[in-house]
């Protein structure tokens, strides 16, 4: 089937289906003024190792409320990528929901704060890695109340669970991460294969 995504009102459903699984970066950021705010986001993904960048896309508005991280990002240049294992899946998604801005997610998921080392947002004390991320830039993606910002930010501090790191290897599978899919559906990563890419000579 061939599908031109300017005539299919659905080709979201189709693209957040096919481009799977997602990690999650569960935000930890705060307003100007101090407030505490927690929401999951699957557009997400490391795009370079030096220096250690990672990109996530938001929404700026969610119907015609701005979306509280994008705005907080923006207001401080700082936030806490906290990884999300299967464990924190139901607590995770509880924040989602649009609660207005002066609600502390923190509260509503029964998570507890603990401070970052550079950054003023606390991390996620269940979280098994956080990731301390400064600001570069945020890249403007459409238009109007569709707007998408995508936020380019580097890490500039890394905190990892010690019973999933022995100081060299991460056991990616004790992390327990969960992936985002496509409608409501989530994934494990517990199914690993190793393969080598080949050199060429
Ligand atoms: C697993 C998951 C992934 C999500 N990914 C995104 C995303 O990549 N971009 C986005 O704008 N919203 C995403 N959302 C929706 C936001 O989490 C939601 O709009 C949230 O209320 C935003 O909170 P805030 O206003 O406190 O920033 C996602 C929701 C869930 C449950």
């Amino acid at each position: 089937m061939k599908i031109d995504p300017k005539s299919n009102d659905r080709f979201v459903n189709i693209l957040k289906s096919v481009v799977i699984p997602r990690p999650i970066a569960f935000v930890s950021s705060q307003s100007g003024d101090g407030l505490l705010n927690l929401a999951p986001f699957s557009f997400f993904n490391a795009v370079s190792y030096e220096p250690p960048t990672i990109v996530i896309s938001i929404a700026r508005f969610a119907g015609d409320k701005p979306k509280d991280t994008l705005k907080n990002i923006e207001e401080t240049g700082q936030f806490v990528v906290n990884m999300v294992s299967r464990h924190l899946a139901e607590a995770m998604n509880k924040t989602a929901a649009e609660f207005p801005e002066e609600v502390n997610e923190f509260e509503v998921a029964g998570l507890t704060t603990v401070s970052s080392e550079l950054v003023a947002p606390p991390r996620v004390l269940e979280s098994p890695v956080n990731l301390e991320c400064q600001l570069k830039q945020v890249v403007t993606i459409g238009e109007g109340k569709k707007a998408y910002g995508l936020v380019v930010a580097e890490v500039v501090y890394c905190h990892i669970k010690e019973d999933v790191f022995d100081g060299h290897r991460v056991d990616m599978q004790g992390l327990g991460l969960i992936g985002r899919l496509g409608g409501h559906s989530y994934c494990e990563v517990d199914n690993l294969f190793e393969m080598q890419a080949p050199v060429y000579k």
